[in-house]
């Protein structure tokens, strides 16, 4: 069989032509990268698990009327997703203090946020995804001010359903990191939910413990990545043994 033709490839996905216009295969790589790739292993099963994962999320999005790119799990390591042209800017909510807040703000982690707070970080590998304000995404025209708006909207709609899922089965959500396309709907632009939505994506701690269920855990050598995944896949009901 003739191998599809490979639009993209990033440090965790590959994107290939889809079957119909406006469709791109998402395959799941095993790779992990962390500290913009300066640390890379490859993790035995990640790909199944996340490719899981992203289904579960994208549905239950779909279910409650927030529009996503995913149309439907191919394989074990593909889904077939809406075509979209990415917004060049990462989209993280926070929901506690974590990570590169933590380090910027000197909080300590795990400090609750008065309230959700939504961070825009330009896409940019080679200067290191640089946080970015509302006024640059406006002045230098990466996004409108309508986009914004709706990119804020998506953004903390996700971040409602997604608290909401994971502390169903004993997860706090953290934080968390989308990207958003646009697609043409009849002439108008509609903003969508893309990528991916996994652990590779997300902070996840256990609401008894705090034991991390995340990617941090290979960012800071805390154990087994898969077991960490294959634990969130389990409370979500989502192994992929239960196909
Ligand atoms: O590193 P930082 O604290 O800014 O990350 C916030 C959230 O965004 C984390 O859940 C992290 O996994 C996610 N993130 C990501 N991809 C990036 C940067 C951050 O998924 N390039």
């Amino acid at each position: 069989m003739a191998r599809r033709k490979k639009i993209y490839e990033g440090k965790a996905k590959i994107l290939y032509e889809g079957p119909e216009p406006g469709t791109f295969v998402q395959y799941f790589k095993d790779d992990a990268t962390a500290f913009n790739a300066e640390k890379k292993a490859t993790i035995d099963g990640k790909g199944v698990l996340n490719n899981r994962l992203s289904e579960f999320f994208m549905k239950g999005l779909t279910q409650i009327g927030i529009p996503n790119h995913f149309l439907k799990r191919l394989n074990m390591r593909e889904q077939l997703i809406r075509q979209v042209e990415i917004i060049p800017l990462e989209v993280i909510v926070r929901n506690f203090a974590a990570g590169s807040m933590s380090t910027r703000l000197g909080l300590s982690e795990g400090t609750a946020l008065p309230r959700p707070i939504v961070e825009f970080c330009l896409k940019d590998d080679k200067l290191g995804d640089p946080l970015v304000s509302e006024e640059h995404i406006i002045a230098f025209g990466w996004a409108s001010q309508q986009d914004l708006d709706d990119m804020l909207a998506l953004a903390l709609r996700v971040n409602d359903f997604m608290s909401g899922v994971m502390l169903a089965v004993g997860i706090k959500l953290v934080d968390f990191k989308i990207e958003i396309g646009r697609v043409w709907e009849n002439d108008f632009q509609r903003l969508i939910v893309a990528d991916e939505i996994s652990p590779d994506s997300c902070r996840l701690w256990d609401v008894e413990t705090g034991q991390k269920l995340d990617k941090d855990v290979f960012r800071r050598d805390l154990g087994s990545l898969t077991d960490a995944y294959t634990e969130v896949a389990r409370r979500l009901g989502v192994l992929p043994s239960n196909v």
